[in-house]
């Protein structure tokens, strides 16, 4: 093939990830973990669509935000509809939580969301197109406790999942508050405009919290002079901030209070937090953030419902439970492997493998190949405990031979009784392993 046609084959998509059979084992034990998690807290599962009307994210994210300005994957469908690959799940789930009436149950509603999300960012390490959430959502409370109790659980997740996270929290009080709040900060950076870039300037237009939370040094800098949000907030709003942050004294969670959080999302009001890894100090890798959106299920169209929730990124958190170190259980590997000489002995195997599984023992096999030689191999590198053999002789015996490979020696097992010798032998390995190795907390 010519190199020129070899460049017009489909490719994985920039910024997009295969998750590899290798890695399956890291995401299933957090998967299972967050399950597990969700359900001990009291949320109840939802799974929203991946495909949604892009009006929901241009009202519930924000028109002037980097997601829905920049970053959506939207398009016209068959039937002329605008729609678009989800960039987050707190809006598909006040979606719902309006459309299945959810506004009838007990409150809090307390929802726990997985899947992937999308968002055409600029690809790096930790950031990608194609990306996978966890989210925790409680809809019906305005009670700052429901605020603390979020920060609990993905603190307590992140922390149990063998990180140190850094819980860091602002308020950005309510709409009247930023009003204030924007103007003065307009005012403040008025004689400073011209060290600002055209970009800084655009955004102190359009949305100038987001000139807080600047990755430019320059701009960092004379942000520390600023005023800080917490200055405006109205009484209650201000209130409701102790409120959470005494809660959070009392459960003994370590946080910072950070002026410049403000998060990129239209709909949060009063308490909003993220989680960052130890040593990130800008939070340009957070593992994931939250907040109170008290305002969002009206302006979609619901009843007024208080409200707060947090996600937080699986590969980032992935990514740093490998840097860390942290323990995560490898893959199990089959423990027995089938091989076979001759046709009539193929047809043998393939029957014995079926009914190996369904006595609980999964093997593999290379029932294509011929030679045993070939086989032998394959089976070493899997590194099973154990190989069955089956060659024209045993075929004649009605036997097969058993070779602990570990040791190599051999064992001749009639036809009847292989597969309970199999599973007595298994059980009795594994119990030794057990024995042997330090449990996976
Ligand atoms: P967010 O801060 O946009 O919040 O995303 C939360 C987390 O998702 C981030 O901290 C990060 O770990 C991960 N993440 C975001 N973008 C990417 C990306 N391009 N590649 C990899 N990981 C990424 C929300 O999405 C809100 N819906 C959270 C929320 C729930 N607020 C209230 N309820």
């Amino acid at each position: 093939m010519s190199e020129k046609s070899k460049d017009k084959l489909p490719r994985l998509l920039r910024g997009m990830k295969d998750i590899l059979p290798q890695d399956q084992s890291q995401w299933d034990h957090l998967r299972q973990k967050v399950k597990a998690f969700a359900t001990s807290y009291g949320f109840s599962r939802i799974d929203t669509p991946v495909l949604e009307q892009t009006s929901l994210f241009v009202r519930s994210v924000g028109k002037g935000t980097d997601i829905v300005e920049k970053e959506m994957f939207s398009f016209v469908d068959q039937g002329n509809e605008q729609v678009t690959l989800r960039p987050e799940a707190t809006a598909s789930i006040a979606r719902a939580f309006i459309e299945h009436g959810f506004v009838n149950q007990p409150k809090p509603v307390k929802l726990f969301w997985m899947g992937p999300l999308f968002r055409h960012d600029r690809p790096q390490a930790g950031r990608q197109r194609q990306f996978w959430q966890f989210d925790f959502e409680s809809l019906g409370e305005a009670h700052p406790v429901v605020d603390a109790e979020l920060i609990l659980v993905a603190y307590t997740i992140v922390r149990e999942l063998g990180l140190e996270p850094v819980v860091q929290i602002n308020s950005i009080g309510d709409a009247q508050d930023r009003e204030r709040y924007k103007k003065a900060l307009v005012e403040y950076f008025r004689p400073r405009r011209n060290q600002l870039s055209d970009e800084i300037k655009k955004r102190l237009q359009r949305n100038p919290l987001r000139v807080l939370d600047a990755k430019e040094e320059e701009v960092r800098i004379l942000v520390q002079d600023a005023p800080q949000i917490v200055d405006f907030l109205s009484e209650e709003a201000n209130k409701h901030f102790v409120k959470v942050l005494e809660h959070l004294d009392e459960l003994d969670i370590p946080y910072v209070l950070n002026p410049r959080l403000v998060r990129g999302l239209d709909y949060y009001n009063r308490t909003v937090f993220e989680i960052w890894p130890t040593g990130d100090d800008t939070g340009q890798l957070a593992l994931g953030g939250g907040g109170r959106y008290d305002g969002l299920v009206e302006s979609l169209g619901g009843q007024p419902t208080p409200a707060a929730g947090f996600a937080i990124g699986i590969e980032r958190l992935l990514m740093k439970m490998r840097e860390a170190n942290v323990p995560i259980p490898q893959p199990e590997t089959p423990r027995i492997f089938i091989a076979q000489l001759g046709e009539a002995s193929r047809k043998k195997c393939l029957k014995l493998f079926e009914d190996l599984r369904r006595a609980g023992v999964s093997a593999v096999h290379s029932l294509a190949k011929d030679g045993i030689k070939q086989q032998m191999e394959i089976a070493n590198r899997i590194k099973v405990k154990y190989t069955m053999i089956l060659g024209q002789k045993e075929m004649i015996d009605g036997t097969v031979l058993l070779r602990d490979m570990d040791n190599g020696i051999q064992e001749t097992i009639s036809f009847e009784k292989v597969i309970p010798e199999v599973q007595k032998r298994l059980e009795r390995s594994v119990l030794k392993a057990n024995r042997t190795n330090v449990p996976y907390a």
